[in-house]
Formats: structure tokens, sequence, C-alpha cells
């Protein structure tokens, strides 16, 4: 699986032939290192619906045809703008052409506000996917929460990417925390530093965890 970093909670993957983005913020992301016109993308998987983390995603599937996962509720949002969605909620799993997606909890609030006006759009979620042999999980905004400890035990996760920022999200300390508990082979901090309450000096979360963590810089690849 290849995974790129594109500032906040942004990341896309190419694998199984797919291509996926989580949480496409990109304008108005201080931190990304894209443009909207020249992302081409499948499937777009959404955490919650706070408007850093649906960001650009329905242009996106405009422009692409692309598929949205999400709650049940960005799903449907998502439908009367026109695109493609596929709606899921906590606990649920499902087989996808490009691997097997479990939305799980996260401890956080999911509104999306157009003109004005705030839209409920469910409960906030983070993503376990699996593809290829290979297991991430991407938390989406959360607070630590001591059920993460399931998640360490009924997966294997190869690579967690978890927010540190702090004031909306938890902070470096219970981060720390979720690492035990979720017992990941490799941490990539995220959530950090795009605004001005959730700075954050990534390596004082990385170097508490004995060599697993890693900070990815936006536009920087991997292989996991
Ligand atoms: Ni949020
Ligand atoms: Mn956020």
């Amino acid at each position: 699986m290849q995974i790129t970093y594109h500032g906040h909670s942004c990341l896309s993957l190419v694998v199984a032939n797919e291509r996926i983005m989580i949480d496409p913020f990109i304008t108005g992301n201080p931190l990304s290192d894209l443009t909207v016109e020249d992302v081409r993308v499948d499937w777009l998987l959404i955490t919650h619906g706070h408007g850093d983390h649906i960001g650009d995603m329905i242009q996106l599937a405009k422009n692409n045809d692309a598929v949205i996962i999400g709650s049940a509720e960005i799903a449907t949002y998502a439908q009367n703008q026109g695109v493609r969605a596929h709606g899921m909620n906590i606990g649920g799993t499902y087989t996808f052409p490009f691997g097997k997606v479990k939305m799980v909890y996260a401890q956080h609030s999911s509104g999306y506000t157009v003109d004005g006006v705030t839209h409920y759009m469910g409960e906030a979620a983070g993503y376990i996917l699996e593809s290829e042999g290979v297991t991430i999980y991407h938390a989406g905004d959360t607070a630590y929460y001591s059920d993460m400890q399931l998640i360490g035990e009924d997966f294997s996760i190869d690579c967690a990417f978890l927010p540190i920022g702090d004031n909306y999200t938890m902070g470096i300390s219970d981060a720390v925390r979720a690492v035990k508990s979720i017992q990941a082979k490799k941490v990539i901090p995220i959530h950090y530093n795009t605004f001005e309450e959730i700075k954050q000096n990534p390596e004082d979360f990385t170097k508490r965890l004995a060599g697993k963590g890693y900070v990815m810089r936006s536009g920087e690849t991997m292989e996991v």
C-alpha cells in the first residue's frame, strides 16, 4: 500500500489498483501540497462532518466520478449534492473493491455548517482499512478512549494515523496512551500545526514511541 500525507488529516492511498483519499481537506488547508483540479481519485473516505475533514469531497467526487464513503448522514448529504456515496455506521464492516473497511468509534462531534446553518452529520468515526495484507487505522478526530484497546486486540495494525494537535482532539500525552492501546507497528501523527490552536512539535510525540513513531512531511510518500 502506497500512502502519501497531505497535511492535517488528509492521506491518499494507492492499493489494489484503486486510488483512495481520506479526509480530502485541500482548499483552505495551509499544509496541503495539492490542488483540487490535479487530484485523481476513485474513493473518498470521510471520518466526520467537520469542514477540515469533508473538505473538497463534493468537488473531487464530481471531478472524478468518485464514491464518497462516510456516515449514513454524510452519504445522504453527498447524494443530495448529486454525487455517489456509500453510507456506513459505527461497528460496520464492508468490503469495497479496494479492500475491507471497518468504521470504528471516535470520541468527537460531527456537524457541517453550510450558509450559517449546521447540519447533523452522524457520529464521528475512524477507519480500519485492510487490503493486500496490510492494515491501517486512521483515527479521525478523537479523544483518547479506553476501548481503543479493543482495536489492538482485534487487529494487527501495521500503521496508525493519530491526531496529536490537542484542543479539538487528543494531545500528545493521550496519543501516547492511545499507541499503547492500539499496539500499532508504526505510528504517524496527524491533525497538528494546521491552525494556531493545534500547534505541536510532532517530534515531542514520536520520541516517546520507542522507535515506532515517524513524522511524515506533507507530500511525502511511504510504502506500508
Ligand atoms: Ni473534527
Ligand atoms: Mn478536525
